[in-house]
């Protein structure tokens, strides 16, 4: 086959055949299609789409790049989460652990920050020691024993999305519906979960910003799940403002651990309740979501299921002690701390900007070989919708980067003071 053949069709929205989507996944995998040509691939998807028939090529395609699991020997019911990445978005962490608590075992592949989005395996590897690189022995080890493990793609998981989600990162390829749908659902289906719960973010500060853009992924994921006979559900989520006060990866398990113990906000708190409630309807252990989500909130503030991050961090090879322990593992050479300049309501010009600010202060990657920075991120002391008044610290940059002047003015310049508050459920739509 050729690649200039293939590109010319894909750019000329015709539709490829299952044999051509098959040979670009594969030559991708194994090196004989370089970078630069799966750039252009990726972006002529971008532009033109794929069709059901091609999307469902793709995404076996990527499936079949790596092995798939079994879970043999591991008793269920399994739950699988994932969210399409927004800012501040550490709600696996807390999911996961909850639905533990239940008894339903969280069997999960995740990936790293994307743009302006974090990535659940960068913020774990916070905990020094901590790996998702596990073998199908210690994933099925670490399930049976605390009931969550979470791994990341390796060269055999899923290889193919490992290596396209990175050069989407830093080639402007990342919010395409069938690249998104086809990442995602490819790490669903290569382990067998019994549920599984889609967080589709729309906002500005996701890859769908608006709210038609985040249905369609969402049906188009579903359809891939039932092609495969999955139990998919998915939330479509406001991604407007950042989720939580925490921005940057050990700052989020900090906060996640913090929520696990009934003392998060109250966005946080609210979608974590409604993901974990509607797993544990998904698997039939409560008729109606309002009883599964008062479960879910007395668990919460009994602070119970906290012992299962803390137990599955270690499991893996982590350093919990480093979340519990904050300060004295995470200190950065410069905190700005940004005070209001006048009273009022605080809100944010965009999301996604405090998302690339915190990049820059360094926790997230600008290119593909950056190294992140886990103590790097913003605290927002305030955040959208709280009240402030004049010379109050709204946020606080944690940065190792020597810039104070640029930091503090691209802060100043997202800080936006109301008259009045905006307000908002963090949950807008139960699509299953
Ligand atoms: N999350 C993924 O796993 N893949 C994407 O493409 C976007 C978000």
């Amino acid at each position: 086959m050729n690649f200039a053949t293939i590109i010319d069709k894909k750019k000329n929205k015709q539709e490829l055949t299952s044999q051509e989507i098959i040979w670009v996944v594969n030559s991708f995998v194994n090196d004989t299609l370089k970078d630069y040509q799966m750039a252009a691939f990726n972006m002529a998807v971008w532009f033109n789409g794929m069709s059901d028939a091609e999307l469902a090529a793709f995404t076996k395609a990527m499936i079949n790049s790596g092995i798939t699991y079994d879970l043999k020997g591991v008793k269920g019911p399994f739950a699988d989460k994932h969210s399409t990445g927004g800012v501040g978005d550490k709600t696996s962490l807390i999911y996961a652990p909850l639905v533990a608590k239940f008894g339903i075992k969280v069997s999960k592949l995740s990936g790293r920050g994307l743009g302006q989005t974090g990535g659940t395996i960068d913020k774990l590897e916070s905990c020094t020691g901590w790996t998702g690189e596990i073998s199908e022995a210690k994933f099925k080890e670490v399930l049976n024993t605390v009931g969550v493990s979470i791994m990341s793609q390796s060269k055999d998981v899923v290889p193919a999305d490992k290596k396209l989600y990175a050069l989407r990162d830093v080639t402007g390829t990342v919010d395409s519906i069938p690249l998104i749908a086809s990442s995602i659902m490819s790490k669903k289906l290569v382990v067998p979960a019994d549920s599984i719960i889609l967080d589709v973010k729309v906002g500005s500060g996701a890859f769908m910003k608006t709210i038609e853009a985040a249905r369609e992924l969402a049906r188009t994921m579903i359809n891939i799940g039932k092609s495969y006979g999955r139990n998919v559900s998915v939330l479509l989520t406001d991604m407007d403002k950042p989720l939580g006060r925490a921005i940057g990866n050990a700052l989020e398990v900090k906060e996640a651990w913090d929520t696990l113990h009934g003392k998060g906000p109250a966005d946080l708190n609210e979608l974590c309740t409604v993901a974990a409630a509607v797993t544990l309807v998904q698997n039939k252990q409560f008729e109606s979501l309002m009883e599964a989500e008062t479960a879910v909130q007395e668990v919460l503030s009994a602070g119970s299921a906290a012992k299962y991050l803390e137990d599955f961090v270690t499991a893996q090879g982590g350093n919990f002690e480093m979340i519990k322990d904050f300060d004295k593992y995470f200190t950065t050479k410069y905190q700005h701390v940004i005070l209001a300049k006048q009273a009022g309501y605080v809100s944010f010009t965009s999301a996604a900007a405090l998302g690339y600010l915190s990049m820059h202060l360094g926790a997230g990657r600008a290119t593909k070989e950056d190294k992140i920075d886990f103590a790097a991120g913003i605290y927002l002391n305030k955040t959208t919708g709280e009240k402030v008044e004049i010379g109050e610290p709204i946020m606080t940059l944690y940065t190792n980067i020597d810039n104070e002047t640029q930091f503090v003015s691209d802060a100043n310049d997202l800080v936006q003071i109301c008259e009045k508050p905006i307000k908002g459920s963090v949950v807008i739509d139960w699509i299953h």
